[in-house]
């Protein structure tokens, strides 16, 4: 691998070429079934033709231009979103951690101009992840990912999900501006928060004048077989919500979503970003939304989610040994292990099987919202072959 790169991954020996769907294809030739999908990110697979057509199309039109002037992309992709949720104005940038970083600002914002600018405090949660800017490490407080960037910013704490007393105190303080959090946690090993978990903070944070923010960041864009995750609840939604991943269905772009007042502090000059929101960019997510939020597309993710999720439970029964829990919504699974995941990982790959990793020694399969029937199938084999090496493996060590 090369040395001119800094080495802040962990990168698997595989060099991709090009993909299809939901197949990826080596250097070599190999090809693998991916489940890891760009961490939820290519939603409708790899070279998807609706998405190839509008990049093509926009780039030999106009690729960027400056937020300086109108940018009719933006305007068509911010009404497409805001009809789709609860939100009356989007913000565009070209990263989840952008997102989150704006809708941190506009929540503090919110109260300064509000006239009370000592609400700035921001509760986050143990297991969350909102990406690698200050603010982002910060509002997840992972130790690995805070450490060694010099002091923590003031006005940040987590708290542990179920701790409901903690949170409704958070809540309740006075100089609180914020919650953040992610409705099914992605990369802390797809735990899925219940709908009364997030109807009850919902309520807790109106009641006090707290900005509920979402970070929809990987669960969002249809990939838990709804639009956004949070709308599988009724009186459930945020007053900001961050998108990211799947948005541009491969293409990097992010949007910051909120009410029209959660956004009154972000008024002209207070934020902004040169390539956020670019017309190749908007070309690109215009595409991905209009296909993703076809009703059949989101009610096939939900049909093969299901049939994932059963055949996943049966696996689990047979290797008990191996699989310790199968959690997640939709198309966001965990599959929680007994022997370590970076470990399991290989095997699958060994398979020709792609999966990601995840907090609490998971893997996640985050496949393209679009894989049939026969490649989830196809997933649970390679999957069973990994665990009976897996399982063998444990017995040696035995
Ligand atoms: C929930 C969540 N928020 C934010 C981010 C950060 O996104 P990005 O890597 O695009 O900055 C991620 C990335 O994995 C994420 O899963």
């Amino acid at each position: 691998m090369s040395d001119s790169l800094m080495p802040v991954y962990n990168r698997a020996p595989l060099a991709v070429e090009r993909g299809e769907g939901a197949w990826l294809h080596d250097t070599n030739g190999v090809a693998y079934l991916d489940c890891v999908a760009g961490i939820a990110t290519d939603a409708l697979g790899h070279a998807h033709p609706r998405l190839i057509a509008a990049l093509t199309e926009q780039a030999t039109k106009i690729w960027h231009v400056s937020n300086i002037f109108r940018i009719p992309g933006q305007e068509a992709l911010a009404q497409r979103l805001t009809e789709a949720c609860f939100a009356d104005v989007v913000f565009f940038g070209n990263s989840g951690s952008e997102a989150v970083e704006c809708a941190l600002k506009a929540a503090r914002r919110y109260h300064s101009v509000a006239g009370a600018p000592e609400r700035i405090d921001v509760i986050g949660f143990a297991g969350s992840f909102h990406g690698r800017t200050y603010a982002a490490i910060n509002a997840a407080g992972n130790p690995s990912y805070v450490e060694g960037f010099g002091p923590p910013l003031p006005g940040y704490a987590q708290l542990m999900i179920d701790d409901e007393a903690g949170i409704a105190a958070a809540i309740a303080r006075p100089t609180t501006a914020a919650l953040i959090v992610e409705p099914v946690q992605g990369e802390g090993g797809a735990r899925a928060l219940s709908g009364a978990w997030l109807q009850r903070v919902r309520r807790l944070c109106s009641e006090a004048g707290v900005l509920l923010i979402h970070d929809e960041v990987q669960s969002g864009m249809g990939r838990t077989g709804r639009l956004f995750a949070h709308q599988w609840y009724e009186d459930a939604a945020p007053d900001i919500m961050c998108l990211a991943k799947a948005l541009g269905g491969g293409f990097p772009v992010a949007a910051c979503l909120a009410t029209r007042e959660a956004a009154r502090g972000m008024t002209a000059g207070v934020h902004g970003s040169t390539f956020g929101g670019n017309p190749l960019a908007m070309a690109v997510a215009i595409a991905a939304f209009d296909e993703i939020s076809k009703p059949e597309t989101l009610a096939h993710a939900c049909a093969v989610s299901a049939d994932l999720f059963e055949r996943l439970a049966a696996l689990a029964t047979r290797y008990p040994d191996v699989i310790a829990d199968v959690r997640g919504k939709g198309m966001l699974i965990g599959l929680k292990l007994i022997p370590n995941n970076r470990d399991f990982m290989v095997l699958a790959r060994d398979q020709r099987l792609l999966v990601a990793g995840g907090g609490e020694n998971c893997v996640r399969l985050l496949p393209p919202l679009t894989l049939t029937f026969d490649e989830a199938a196809e997933a649970v084999a390679r999957l069973e072959a990994a665990c009976a090496e897996a399982r063998g493996r444990l017995a040696q060590a035995a």
